[in-house]
């Protein structure tokens, strides 16, 4: 299950978020998201602003970036609806973090489909490289989550790093991904084994005449 996190003390948070404001970057980014929604349908805008809030307090603080009550409240505002209506959203999904976190947020799947595939192993790697449950590095680098389905069941067991997904992991892949993280590298995500995105590891193995030529099948059924 996902541990729930510990929200810092709310007037530490304001002190340093309190006067939070959309870079000149974002203000422009917000403008765009705003005119895709018609004229009192701005509460629409929610998910896409949460998502640029915690980017801008991400880069500020050189981590996954997080949601600070005063960083919701600016969304709220920015949208005109009561704070409640942003808060239960930036609640609901997983995406947005509550609490801080570190460079990168290693969100571990232990829904079945994973777990019956090996996240068990992801996690003793995780383990095994320094990371805790809900927790984040000293060094401030990885923070460890674990949560449900990620929506990637077919390359069970992954993990989702910041915006990647990594996937088909075994301990050793796993350990493999966070050294070069931690070396400051950017390991290739999706699939850690040869197979192409969620296709049958080494290659097709039906309608292969597919791959190479657009073959006609249709004489031979
Ligand atoms: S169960 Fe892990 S991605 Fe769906």
């Amino acid at each position: 299950m996902a541990d729930a996190v510990h929200i810092p003390d709310e007037a530490e948070t304001r002190a340093r978020w309190g006067d939070f404001a959309w870079t000149p970057e974002n203000e422009a980014k917000a403008r765009t998201i705003l005119a895709r929604f018609p004229k009192g349908r701005e509460q629409s805008a929610s998910l896409a602003f949460l998502d640029l809030a915690q980017r801008q307090v991400g880069a500020d603080t050189q981590t996954q970036g997080w949601l600070p009550v005063p960083v919701i409240e600016y969304v709220a505002k920015q949208i005109g609806v009561p704070y409640m209506r942003v808060y239960e959203v930036a609640t609901f999904y997983t995406m947005f973090n509550l609490a801080p976190v570190g460079r990168y947020h290693v969100q571990v799947c232990g829904t079945t489909p994973c777990m019956l595939r090996g996240s068990d192993d992801v996690l003793a790697a995780c383990k095994n490289k320094g990371l805790v449950k809900g927790k984040t590095t000293p060094d401030g680098l990885f923070t460890l989550t674990e949560v449900e389905c990620l929506g990637a069941c077919a390359n069970a067991p992954m993990v989702q790093i910041n915006d990647d997904n990594f996937e088909d992991l075994t301990y050793d892949s796993t350990i493999a991904i966070l050294e070069a993280l931690a070396e400051g590298k950017s390991p290739k995500p999706g699939p850690q084994i040869d197979r192409q995105v969620s296709a049958p590891e080494g290659g097709p193995t039906s309608l292969v005449a597919m791959v190479s030529e657009n073959h006609d099948y249709r004489g031979e059924w």
